[in-house]
């Protein structure tokens, strides 16, 4: 009999949730490489659609007793990924507070999982990234693939201050992405 292995899944976790970003372009100009690399399937996760309130769970996650259903789908997001992607612009030095937010609803769920910081900004996010990977190694996750800095250029603005073009700016940074992504396979957790 032929034992069938699923292809893993990563998951790219998008940080920003302002009504005027360019997180989402970043993670649609990503996705396709990261895929490509790994060999994986890839899904986004939009913190902005998933729209967690400031943590809200009565008891401690690492308690992994969860009230909410807001909690419990995105506990199965995270348990059902086999690698995440966090997708994190700077700001004022460092990752926005609804990443932070969404990291601390859960607990368990990243237990040993594998992480790729991918940072951006306008020098590449990388204040960002150190803060968010001193965060990750602190709960456990598996953060050798390391870190992707995108630099953004002022000029890579419309005057609707999205993105024209993501995919240029995302090429220069391409090559460091694939041997991330590379790495972040080896990693991963089939479930
Ligand atoms: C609150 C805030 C703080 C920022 N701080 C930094 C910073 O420390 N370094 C940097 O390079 N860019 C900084 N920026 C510019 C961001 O890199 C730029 O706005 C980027 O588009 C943010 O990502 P987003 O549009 O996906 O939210 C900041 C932007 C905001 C909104």
């Amino acid at each position: 009999m032929t034992e069938i292995t699923e292809r893993p899944l990563i998951s790219i976790v998008v940080g920003s949730v302002r009504p005027v970003r360019i997180g989402d372009q970043i993670a649609e100009a990503i996705a396709p490489i990261i895929a490509e690399a790994s060999g994986a399937r890839v899904q986004i996760i939009d913190l902005a659609e998933l729209n967690l309130p400031m943590l809200d769970e009565p008891l401690m996650p690492a308690m992994g007793n969860y009230t909410h259903a807001h909690t419990k789908a995105w506990s199965e997001i995270i348990a059902g990924s086999d690698s995440v992607v966090f997708l994190t612009p700077q700001y004022n030095g460092g990752y926005p507070a609804a990443l932070k937010n969404a990291i601390d609803y859960l607990y368990a769920e990243w237990k040993a999982q594998p992480a790729l910081i991918v940072s951006y900004g306008g020098h590449g996010g990388g204040q960002a990234a150190a803060q968010l990977q001193q965060v990750l190694d602190f709960i456990g996750l598996n953060t050798a693939a390391g870190s992707v800095e995108i630099t953004i250029p002022r000029d890579g603005y419309g005057t609707d201050w999205r993105l024209v073009d993501a995919e240029p700016i995302v090429a220069v940074a391409a090559d460091a992405l694939r041997a991330a992504s590379a790495t972040l396979t080896e990693n991963a957790l089939v479930h």
